[in-house]
């Protein structure tokens, strides 16, 4: 074992850490995290934190099942360490398909596996472009049957698509991940600006950003005017030529944006009206976090993909997932077809091992259900701090909240960007850490603090973290609103 010092000098000499300013470093230790259990993290000089950030709003089950978890990942090393997807199936691969299928909503039942929530973002846009060139070949195929001779009527038909549909539609702020093609996706500039130009061609439209809209203003008009913002959208980038709406059930950047009433059956009308395909990024939102397997079930969004990670496994394997309608995957099943898209790692028995055993805890623990139970609790504890005048708002759903911070929740008005410098980086980060509670000052959006903790928290976890939440605000509204 290597001694804490000794840790602390090679992670300076040779760990990068993401998205990390590793410059404020140099002579100051890394935080190093060296146990957990439950919702608590240990750090190296045995200081306890309360993990409100669930990992990365992604360790649903916690931190305390990593023996069980364990055993099922030393017995399937034993049976087969490694196997691909590409080509051959096993066992492990195959139960978990079968599994997540049965948990994800409607004909949603097939699924392609990947290593984590970018790859499975990529592979759905991938999988959008090409479904339209398959299927377009399905139908000519079927059109022409074995009569060479109407080849050239079903060409002139336009039964195979003319254009290329390669474009997507997402919204702004939203992230979903880092690789070239999901951070094409990604609607926060100052993660794209430096890598571009990226792939052509996203637009984004709004989020659904209920504070920030004009007083008086009904849920039935906010939603019209989301809705025909991206039938606009759709229309200017020409509609044959558009393969993807990609989006998060609730947007976690900018702050656990929630949709307003009709919003999802008119995003999703709008996709048949252009027969687009209809994806909701469940990275963060499946497997719970929401208090259903899959938020589109709780918000009957019938996408026609989703992609997913995080949960899949609580974390405690690298695997994502794509899942998709039985509609999608039917042109790509014909014979001589083929999604021409791989992964070494996609589907590792290991992973899959993992991924099997987290839904088996969840279940048999009832996490699910939990959620669901003990989000009003959660909710109503998060909306005390409503109190403080810098906090202007509490917003989300199941165990995943946002508190927009505000310098006068009167009039909403907001910080600029050097006050966020100073509230976010200056002294909240620091202040909760110190505080033994991990969360996220964010400014992404307008600055928000994230709230997401594992999914097995119970109320006294919950007053912990609005116990610690509303001392650390109430000092930094002192600071900064004097
Ligand atoms: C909604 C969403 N999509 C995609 C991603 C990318 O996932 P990963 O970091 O596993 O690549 C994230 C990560 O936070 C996410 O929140």
């Amino acid at each position: 074992m290597t001694k804490t010092a000794d840790l602390q000098q090679l992670a300076r000499d040779h760990l990068w850490m993401h998205f990390t300013r590793m410059g404020g470093y140099r002579g100051a230790d890394v935080p190093m995290i060296v146990r957990g259990d439950g919702c608590y993290l240990e750090d190296a000089n045995g200081k306890r934190y309360l993990d409100a950030l669930a990992g990365l709003f992604s360790v649903n089950i916690g931190y305390g099942f990593g023996e069980e978890i364990g055993q099922a990942a030393l017995e399937q090393m034993r049976e087969l360490p490694f196997y691909t997807n590409w080509t051959y199936a096993h066992p492990r691969a195959v139960e978990l398909a079968a599994e997540v299928a049965s948990l994800a909503p409607g004909d949603l039942n097939r699924v392609f596996f990947v290593s984590g929530g970018s790859e499975a973002v990529e592979s759905a846009w991938k999988l959008a472009r090409q479904y339209y060139l398959v299927r377009g070949d399905k139908r000519l195929r079927e059109h022409v049957g074995s009569s060479p001779e109407r080849r050239h009527d079903a060409i002139f038909a336009n039964l195979r698509t003319p254009t290329r549909r390669y474009k997507a539609i997402t919204r702004h702020t939203a992230y979903h991940g880092t690789t070239l093609g999901a951070l094409s996706l990604t609607g926060i500039p100052a993660i794209r600006v430096p890598f571009e130009p990226l792939l052509p061609e996203v637009r984004n439209v709004r989020n659904t950003n209920r504070y920030r809209r004009p007083d008086g203003e009904t849920e039935e008009e906010f939603t019209a005017d989301l809705l025909a913002e991206l039938e606009r959208t759709i229309e200017a980038m020409g509609p044959e030529t558009v393969c993807l709406v990609h989006m998060e059930p609730v947007q976690n950047s900018g702050g656990s944006f929630v949709a307003p009433v009709g919003y999802w059956r008119g995003v999703r009308e709008l996709c048949d009206r252009y027969d687009i395909l209809l994806s909701a990024d469940e990275v963060i939102t499946g497997f719970g976090r929401i208090g259903a397997w899959f938020a589109s079930e709780r918000y009957d969004i019938r996408p026609d993909l989703i992609t997913s990670a995080k949960g899949l496994s609580s974390s405690y394997a690298a695997i994502g997932a794509v899942i998709l309608s039985d509609e999608v995957a039917a042109p790509f099943l014909e014979e001589g077809s083929m999604y021409t898209h791989g992964i070494t790692f996609g589907g590792h028995p290991v992973q899959c091992a993992v991924a099997l055993k987290n839904i088996e805890i969840m279940k048999r623990e009832g996490i699910v259900e939990h959620v669901r139970a003990e989000e009003g609790a959660f909710r109503a504890k998060l909306e005390t701090l409503l109190e403080l005048e810098i906090v202007g708002d509490v917003r989300g759903a199941g165990f995943f909240y946002a508190l927009e911070l505000v310098k006068d929740s009167e009039t909403k008005e907001t910080f600029s960007s050097e006050e966020c410098e100073e509230l976010l980086r200056g002294y909240l980060s620091h202040a909760f850490f110190d505080a033994g509670l991990i969360c996220r000052a964010d400014d992404r959006g307008d600055p928000v603090v994230q709230i997401s903790p594992p999914l097995v928290a119970t109320e006294r976890e919950m007053d912990e973290i609005v116990g610690i939440l509303g001392t650390v605000l109430a000092e930094a509204q002192r600071r900064m609103l004097g």
